[in-house]
This record gives C-alpha cells, structure tokens and sequence, in this order.
C-alpha cells in the first residue's frame, strides 16, 4: 500500500464529491464539511456512480436508486453488513493523495 496523487482539493468543495480514478480503482472523494473521505465508486447494489451522488453532510446518496452509505465508515445506512471500501486520505499541500493497494 503507498500514497497516489490523485487529484487537487481545490476540485472538491465542502459537500460536494469528486471522481478520481487511479489505474482501474474508481473512487469517490466527499468534502464533509472540509474534511475529505474516499469510499469505492462502485454502489455495491447494482453499481451506481456514487460520485454522481449527493452528499448531505456524512450521508452520500447513491443517483439511481437512493442507497445511502456514511462515507466516513462506507457503511449502509439499512443493513450496516454492507460496506464500501474506504480509502485513507492524505492531503499535501493542494494534492489528494489516497492509501491504494
Ligand atoms: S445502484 Fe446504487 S442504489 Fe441501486
């Protein structure tokens, strides 16, 4: 596992979630309240683009079906069994760098 630059924070405001993709690794980045999360991209239901979700305050909701996972923990929010993977986030200076395998 190391650090990868991923993307700049400046391109994810506090509420708003951002797309960044490492090789074949899709993943959401959510601003919570200017704290960054990163959760997999993929909805675990029937694969949604989570980054094109909406983010209410720890909750990002999936766009097509209205799943929702806290994405400081990836946890669900009906069945905490099912969880996105998460990411750890470094920031250095304005770069997003995630923990990825
Ligand atoms: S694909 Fe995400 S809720 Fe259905």
């Amino acid at each position: 596992m190391s650090f990868v630059r991923v993307g700049s924070a400046c391109d994810v405001k506090p509420g708003g979630v951002l797309l960044v993709k490492s090789g074949a690794t899709e993943v959401a980045v959510c601003n919570r309240g200017g704290t960054l999360y990163a959760v997999d991209n993929r909805c675990p239901h029937l694969g949604g683009p989570l980054a094109m979700g909406a983010l209410h305050d720890n909750i990002l909701v999936c766009p097509w079906h209205g799943w929702e996972f806290d994405c400081t923990t990836g946890k669900c929010d009906f069945n905490e069994a099912i969880v996105l993977r998460t990411y750890k986030v470094e920031i250095v200076g304005d770069e997003i760098r995630l923990e990825l395998p």
